[in-house]
């Protein structure tokens, strides 16, 4: 099959858009639309300090690449939980972010190592008895959001820029719809504007499918980290990926579709947010902003008795 832009062989095909590429010609989409992303949520000013939070996969590395290529001047936090999972998982992202970084000399890396900062991995908070055995992604998903708002804030960026792609943003979607969770529908944006003490949150992949954001990386010869952390297995968020697999598979487009017409019933009023009328208070032991009084979540964590 020929490129719909030049008589190249196309590498690339996308059912939805009716579009095969060559080389070239994808990679010049995919930084331009993730570009239009951008202006068509306004999530990024043209002047503004960036800063990405980088996992070491495929998304968040091909965005940092595609966010220099647009011009921005963006630079990296890298959170090590210390998950091992018998091949050495956390350790093995960060070689990926090194190896990504030696091409990039111009941008910087703020690393928080968990262990090293808060005395304890996040396999060994997990264990402690009162968490029992319940999958450690919620906890992670807490300290994740923690670390970046406090790097964001302390280093003075005006935002932090996460790698979700549609099939996050569709997969979270989709679980959310089905438990009719109205607070979290509410609240999910491609950008979660700035409030006191909280850093503005942007998702510039919010519309590029997984196997866009895989095939930028293998054109562009991005190294990342195939394998997924070792709690990802059997996460419901997996079977609503593959259950939106299938639906893709019989009409193409059918992800896209879900999440952006979803986003213009958000901008028509249909859901209104809550949280966002909800006064916060700042945590008595951090200082960053929580619902309830006393400490916040993140540092109610570090009181727990261990084991
Ligand atoms: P995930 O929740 O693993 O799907 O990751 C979603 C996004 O969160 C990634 O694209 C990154 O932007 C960010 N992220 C995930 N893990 C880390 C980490 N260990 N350090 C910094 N950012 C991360
Ligand atoms: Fe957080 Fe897997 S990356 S539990
Ligand atoms: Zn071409
Ligand atoms: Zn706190």
């Amino acid at each position: 099959m020929k490129c719909n832009k030049c008589a190249q062989r196309a590498v690339f095909t996308m059912r939805h858009y009716k579009l095969s590429l060559c080389e070239t010609h994808y990679m010049e989409w995919f930084v331009s639309h993730t570009g239009q992303t951008i202006q068509k949520y306004h999530l990024l000013r043209p002047d503004e300090r960036v800063l990405i939070a980088v996992s070491g996969g495929k998304d968040s590395l091909s965005l940092w690449d595609v966010l220099i290529r647009l011009g921005y001047a963006v630079d990296g936090l890298y959170i090590d939980l210390g998950i091992d999972g018998g091949f050495g998982y956390s350790a093995l992202s960060h070689q990926k972010i090194d190896a990504f970084m030696a091409g990039h000399p111009e941008t910087r890396l703020h690393v928080v190592d968990l262990a090293a900062e808060y005395g304890a991995t996040l396999p060994q908070i997990a264990g402690r008895k009162r968490r029992g055995r319940e999958k450690p992604c919620a906890l992670c998903g807490l300290i994740k959001r923690h670390e970046m708002n406090r790097i964001a804030q302390a280093f003075g960026y005006d935002v932090l820029v996460t790698g979700h792609n549609l099939d996050d943003e569709a997969a979270v979607l989709f679980s959310n719809v089905l438990h009719w969770h109205t607070g979290y529908i509410a609240r999910q944006a491609p950008v979660l504007e700035e409030r006191t003490g909280l850093a503005r949150k942007v998702k510039p992949l919010c519309r590029a499918y997984e196997r866009e954001v895989a095939a930028y990386a293998l054109i562009r010869g991005i190294d990342y980290i195939y394998e997924e952390c070792p709690y990802v297995e059997g996460s419901r968020t997996l079977m609503y990926k593959g259950m939106l697999d299938q639906l893709e598979e019989e009409a193409a487009g059918t992800k896209l579709q879900f999440y952006v017409t979803f986003l213009h019933a958000k901008k028509d009023g249909f859901f209104r947010d809550e949280e966002a009328l909800v006064e916060l208070h700042p945590c008595d032991t951090c200082g960053q902003p929580t619902i309830a009084p006393g400490s916040c979540a993140f540092c109610r964590i570090w009181k727990e008795p261990e084991r």
